[in-house]
């Protein structure tokens, strides 16, 4: 069928109060640290390391964007304790399918909060002893953090408040948002 001019942008969803950073302005931000992954990494191959489920989105959109060679894995964890607060504890539910020694493994995560989940991904990867290990993160609540992490590739900086959409979800809605935006208090707030 003949494209006959570009779609639309999608219209926010009605449970959004708030559109943060908008689907352009990430895709932006993708294509700026991708450059320094490939300036980073020019002499060598990354192993990209994506933490499920949030990143999901970002490791596909920012793998289009690089250039260096780079092989893909998966790690799916989950933390004990109530549903809205980190406890620190994390439980490996699904790890690595290889050995990383001698890789140079990039972490890529949508959002350090506290830095609990990511202090205890990389004490598990740090003893693995890969050639090399560092994390990018689309976004930091600088706020919130409770551990010190050193994020090499910070996408931006984003309050404390609660945020949805683009691999970040509420009761595993609003993951597909092309955009990262607040809900509305009515969303969690029952009556
Ligand atoms: C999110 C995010 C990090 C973690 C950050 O995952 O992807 O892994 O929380 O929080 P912290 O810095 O306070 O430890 P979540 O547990 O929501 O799982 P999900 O990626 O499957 O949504």
């Amino acid at each position: 069928m003949p494209v006959r001019q570009q779609r639309e942008p999608a219209p926010v969803h009605p449970d959004i109060e708030r559109v943060l950073l908008t689907g352009d302005r990430i895709q932006a931000r993708l294509r700026e640290m991708a450059a320094l992954i490939d300036r980073d990494y020019a002499d060598r191959e990354v192993l990209l390391v994506g933490v499920l489920k949030g990143a999901f989105l970002l490791m596909a959109d920012l793998a289009r964007y690089v250039t260096v060679p780079m092989r893909f894995d998966f790690m799916a964890v989950s933390s004990y304790g109530s549903a809205t607060q980190t406890s620190g504890v994390v439980r490996i539910l699904k790890d690595l399918e290889q050995d990383i020694g001698q890789r140079h493994v990039l972490l890529v995560e949508d959002i350090v909060d506290t830095g609990l989940t990511l202090n205890y991904l990389l004490r598990s990867l740090r003893a693995r002893r890969p050639a090399s290990l560092d994390v990018l993160s689309l976004l930091t609540k600088p706020e919130q953090v409770r551990v010190p992490i050193e994020v090499r590739y910070v996408g931006f900086e984003v309050p404390g408040v609660f945020v949805v959409g683009y691999g970040l979800d509420y009761a595993e809605r609003y993951r597909n948002l092309p955009y990262i935006g607040t809900l509305r208090r009515s969303v969690y707030e029952t009556p």
